[in-house]
């Protein structure tokens, strides 16, 4: 399945937020935000839905067991935890997530 993670992103902590879709492919159905996200992330080159270079997405995550709440991110307009939070289950859009608090330098 394609699905399009639009990630809420500001380069300098002080700068405005802005959206950066990215496109993801995968075949499984457990694939999970933040597995998509460590997918993206680990491409040689991180390309964004335009085809333009990105920075790696910065966000916290720690144990993946649904249990520290580092991850936890507004996705779809819902507090979640990235890790317990399945593509395939979403709501928003024809396989559309849209992340929020995720960062592309230090941030
Ligand atoms: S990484 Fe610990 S709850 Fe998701």
């Amino acid at each position: 399945m394609r699905y399009v993670l639009e990630v809420l992103r500001r380069k300098h902590a002080d700068d405005r937020p802005y959206w950066q879709s990215f496109v993801y492919e995968t075949d499984s159905e457990q694939a999970t935000v933040a597995s998509a996200l460590r997918e993206l992330n680990e491409r040689d080159e991180l390309l964004d839905a335009d085809g333009a270079a990105a920075e790696p997405i910065r966000w916290d995550i720690s144990c993946l067991q649904k249990k520290c709440g580092a991850c936890a991110m507004v996705i779809d307009g819902v507090p979640r935890m990235a890790c317990d939070t399945r593509l395939a289950t979403l709501r928003a859009g024809p396989r559309t997530a849209r992340c929020c608090r995720a960062g592309s330098s230090g941030g």
